[in-house]
């Protein structure tokens, strides 16, 4: 990491690929620690020291008492379940409101956000792209059509826009005919939210970042989501609402691009998807349910089961070039030690016809493979390289020559302590 940068640290395929983990350990060497997009969408899991975690909006680089966080304007934010998560590190020890700094510019995720999301999805019918129910797309929606409300709302008059807004939103549900809810108890919790939120400083983030970097501080902007669910660039419609890429650090944070220093692109051994929309890695066999079981394959924020499959090389690759991917991150190594094979996809094929860039529709594309022998041992004690049997070496070495990209960490557990730097 370099003074004066932001290094980004990116789920580079469909989430969930440990990001929470890495920027725990990354935060020692960093002054500044913040989110960029999403909202309680994301579940970051960090485990250390007997103590397990989940964080949903707050950042991860949270457990380093000596360091800021930063909320940034490309997220959105639920003040009743923000209070929640906070209220769980509150009881747990650690102090938040002086080192958690929240944009003005954030958007406020409406209780009646959250019914709109299951309207909208429930209209959808089959072809519902399975959303966490946070109302992150009808937020995301209402910034872009000028219509929502931010952090800095609560700050001035708040009552009177939140029930205009609120209004908006029930005229909508009763257009679509979605009545059958109740958000009395809702509504109450967040509203208490709102009051807890007015007492974390509320800033300008972009310019607080920004007088860091001038003073020679290092930032890392922790991802959520992946890029595969990118709004631009994921499997559209099948993505979340915000830019999960790199290129969303800088609308996400406000700093410029010749600010980003390195970009950590962090991804499992395998693959999972949670929610509907293309995979063409996907297993339906007993393999993929030993992936599962074997890597706790459930949703961090629904519980739902996660579809899990081999590791996919055509996203991967995608996914290193709209990031401009300088280092990559491969957790979960250990979930593949008792296979006798990995097999590894290399191209997509479809109606005789294989191709290794991304499709436009990546629906109905099989995946072609390449078989490289399992390496059978135990890597969840391992402390060093040196220890790694020559077939994981030869599986490191085979991602980083089709990748170009070098792999300079590898994770071996789920602890803290389970990861080992090349
Ligand atoms: P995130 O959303 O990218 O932060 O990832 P999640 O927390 O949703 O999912 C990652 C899951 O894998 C969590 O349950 C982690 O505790 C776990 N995990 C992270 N790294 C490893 C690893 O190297 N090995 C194993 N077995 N589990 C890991
Ligand atoms: P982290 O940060 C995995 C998926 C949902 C759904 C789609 C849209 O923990 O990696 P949304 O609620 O965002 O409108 O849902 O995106 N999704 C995630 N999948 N990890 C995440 O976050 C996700 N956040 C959203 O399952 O398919
Ligand atoms: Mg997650």
């Amino acid at each position: 990491m370099t003074k004066g940068k932001v290094d980004a640290l990116l789920g580079i395929v469909f989430g969930d690929e440990g990001k929470g983990k890495v920027v725990d350990v990354f935060t020692p060497r960093y002054d500044v620690v913040a989110r960029f997009a999403g909202g309680p969408n994301a579940g970051h899991t960090i485990i250390f020291e007997g103590k397990k975690f989940v964080l949903r909006s707050i950042p991860s680089g949270i457990f380093d008492e000596g360091k800021l966080n930063i909320i940034g304007n490309g997220c959105v934010i639920a003040p009743d379940l923000f209070a929640a998560e906070a209220h769980e590190l509150e009881a747990a020890g650690y102090d938040l409101k002086s080192r958690l700094h929240i944009s003005k510019r954030a958007h406020l995720i409406l209780p009646t956000h959250r019914v709109l999301d299951r309207a909208y999805e429930a209209a959808k019918g089959k072809n519902k792209v399975g959303t966490t129910g946070k109302g992150i797309g009808p937020t995301y929606s209402e910034k872009a059509s000028r219509t929502g409300l931010r952090v800095g709302d609560i700050l001035d008059n708040f009552q009177e826009k939140y029930n205009a807004l609120k209004a908006r939103h029930m005229q909508i549900l009763s257009d679509m005919h979605y009545t059958d809810f109740d958000i009395t108890e809702e509504e109450k919790l967040w509203m208490e939210g709102v009051e807890y939120l007015r007492q974390f400083p509320l800033t300008d983030t972009e310019i607080e970042i920004n007088r860091a970097l001038e003073a020679g501080k290092n930032v890392l902007a922790e991802g959520a989501q992946g890029t595969m669910l990118d709004i631009d660039h994921g499997t559209y419609p099948f993505v979340s609402s915000s830019s999960t890429v790199c290129g969303g650090v800088c609308t996400g944070l406000g700093v410029a691009p010749n600010r980003i220093g390195e970009v950590f692109g962090i991804f499992k051994a395998y693959s999972t998807r949670v929610g509907a929309g293309p995979f063409p890695v996907e297993l339906f066999d007993e393999t993929g349910d030993l992936i599962r079981e074997v890597g706790h394959e459930y949703g961090a924020v629904t519980g739902r089961n996660r579809r899990c499959g081999w590791l996919d090389l055509v996203a991967l690759k995608y996914a290193i070039m709209l990031n401009g991917v300088t280092q990559l991150i491969m957790m979960k190594s250990d979930v593949l030690d008792g296979f006798d094979t990995i097999r590894v996809c290399t191209a997509y094929e479809k109606d005789g016809v294989q191709t290794t860039d991304m499709p436009y529709d990546t629906e109905g594309w099989k995946a072609v493979y390449e078989d490289l022998p399992g390496w059978k041992t135990d890597l969840t004690q391992m402390t060093s390289e040196q220890q790694f049997p020559l077939q994981l070496r030869d599986y490191i070495s085979y991602i980083e020559k089709e990748t170009a990209t070098p792999i300079t960490i590898v994770s071996v557990g789920p602890d803290r302590a389970q990861t080992i730097m090349r």
